[in-house]
């Protein structure tokens, strides 16, 4: 063949490749704008709203990641503060997807102190179980006591720590499945009232939302708040347990004009609250503002804090004792020392106050030993997120669980770790606009109560399995707790109720 023949090949050859290249890479460019588009305009998955066409590798990598973790790194279960299998369960649930799994279990079942629950060889039949167990919040003693059953309720999350279409979300959610959210300590919002849940105000040390000129309480923005039908119950923080000891952060930055006003202070400047409420001293200055609170309300008030030195549990209950039964909190949160929040110094988050595992046991004997456990009702928070964690704080004698993180995972959150710095990718805790819009409350709603009525299911399940007919009927003879490896000891022989300390008994 002659040079110039070969020559023409080539050339055709090559005009051939240059004409695919062409091809392909206008093909990708279409591909680009169509997936750009359908992202950009889909109202479902926030990490591709935010991030079109890129956000879907997201979803790729977390899929592969199932392969890859089989080979090269971590199994499920060494993230953290929520690990992968924790965090899926979750997602699985909010987004009402198969929540089965397949093969077996990753959860290694002989780690010292962990739980397992004890199954009954007669579990209860679905069509004899009974419907969850009804509580009554501050019955005969106070106007307007408060009917819940919801066992997993929205944990305290400030408007300004978390943005608008969040707190929508959460509370058109909280509506959808009939569970309360908290406010949280930065007041209360329209965002909180416009889709009519149930809600829990937080009297935080800022006071703000019922905060008069010197920083007090302020009685007639309490009385306004009360008017609200919607608002069931007040709480006052004394604690929080990512940061005992230490008031609410909010960054400059999330400091919008609305959120200001609410709040009454100034925009843009960062909004710390004091470390403690001023006017406290004592367990008598705690319980007069309880007095207060309730008289001027009609409405359950309770406290919220994580438990560290103990003594003040027994000043608080002797001193309710010495006023009188009736003069006592409706109700006790009992928050973990591994809790969440927007924005805390790591000395405190890391060190400071006791995990629930140890403190809801440890309330919950106190006010057995003190006659006071059918007077003051208990909320326990602290990674309760899926519905063992929510039966083990039912079996150790909550009545209700609250949380924060879980709700915040079912609105998309991806455990960015940015919650201070208004950059959080899915919209949950940023005000920043265009970032927000990933976030379309009226879907992740949906979520939020996929989410809570699946944690419902599940704990009802639990029970059934137990041998009990509805989950309020749980106890601790239904869980075992790990002392080491293949041992371990039915939480009722380890920890009994203990009995009532009859000079209580008596005045009660
Ligand atoms: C973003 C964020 C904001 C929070 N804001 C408040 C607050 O205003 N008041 C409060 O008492 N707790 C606040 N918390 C703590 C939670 O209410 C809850 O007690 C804690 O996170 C434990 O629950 P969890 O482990 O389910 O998140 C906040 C937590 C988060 C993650």
């Amino acid at each position: 063949m002659e040079i110039s023949t070969l020559h023409n090949i080539a050339l055709n050859i090559l005009e051939w490749i240059t004409l695919l290249l062409v091809l392909g890479v206008a093909t990708l460019l279409v591909m680009v704008i169509y997936f750009y588009i359908v992202d950009s305009r889909q109202q479902t998955h926030t990490i591709r709203r935010n991030y079109p066409v890129i956000g879907r590798f997201r979803y790729l990598f977390e899929h592969l990641g199932e392969f890859f973790r089989q080979y090269f790194f971590a199994m499920d279960r060494e993230e953290l503060p929520f690990n992968r299998a924790e965090r899926s369960w979750v997602y699985r649930a909010a987004k009402e997807v198969d929540s089965t799994i397949a093969f077996g279990s990753t959860r290694p079942m002989d780690q010292e102190g962990d739980i397992n629950f004890l199954n009954s060889a007669f579990p209860v039949l679905e069509d004899e179980a009974l419907p969850v167990k009804t509580i009554i919040v501050g019955e005969h003693h106070c106007p307007q006591p408060y009917h819940a059953n919801s066992v997993l309720n929205i944990s305290a999350m400030s408007y300004g720590a978390i943005s608008a279409p969040a707190v929508q979300a959460l509370s058109r959610g909280a509506r959808m499945a009939g569970i309360w959210m908290n406010t949280g300590e930065g007041g209360l919002s329209p965002h909180h009232l416009q889709e009519g849940c149930d809600i829990v105000f937080q009297i935080g040390t800022a006071k703000y939302g019922v905060r008069d000129n010197n920083g007090g309480l302020d009685d007639a923005k309490l009385l306004a708040i009360a008017a609200h039908a919607q608002v069931r119950m007040f709480e006052i923080k004394l604690s929080q347990g990512a940061k005992p000891g230490k008031g609410g952060i909010l960054p400059g930055a999330k400091v919008t004009e609305e959120i200001a006003h609410i709040r009454n202070i100034p925009a843009g400047m960062d909004s710390l609250s004091p470390n403690a409420h001023p006017e406290f001293k004592n367990v008598c200055d705690i319980l007069d503002m309880v007095e207060r609170v309730r008289m001027v309300t009609g409405k359950p008030t309770g406290l919220k804090f994580v438990v560290g030195q103990t003594d003040f549990l027994h000043t608080l209950f002797q001193e309710i004792h010495r006023r009188g039964v009736p003069s006592a909190p409706d109700f006790l949160t009992i928050d973990s020392a591994d809790g969440g929040t927007g924005a805390a110094p790591q000395a405190l988050m890391d060190f400071m106050g006791l995990p629930i595992r140890e403190s809801l046991p440890l309330v919950v004997d106190l006010l057995h030993e003190y006659g006071l456990r059918e007077r003051i009702k208990v909320i326990a928070s602290g990674k309760l997120i899926s519905p063992d964690k929510v039966a083990w704080a039912l079996c150790v004698g909550a009545d209700f669980c609250a949380s924060a993180r879980g709700f915040m995972l079912a609105l998309g959150c991806i455990q960015a770790l940015q919650c201070n710095k208004n950059t959080c990718p899915t919209g949950i805790t940023t005000h920043n606009k265009e970032l927000q819009k990933g976030l379309v409350s009226s879907e992740k709603a949906k979520r939020v109560s996929a989410y809570a009525k699946h944690v419902a299911a599940g704990v009802n399940m639990i029970a059934h399995s137990c041998g009990v007919l509805e989950p309020r009927s749980l106890g601790r003879e239904h869980v075992t707790i790990i002392l080491r490896k293949d041992s371990s000891r039915i939480m009722r022989e380890l920890d009994p109720i203990p009995a009532t300390r009859s000079e209580y008994i008596q005045r009660y």
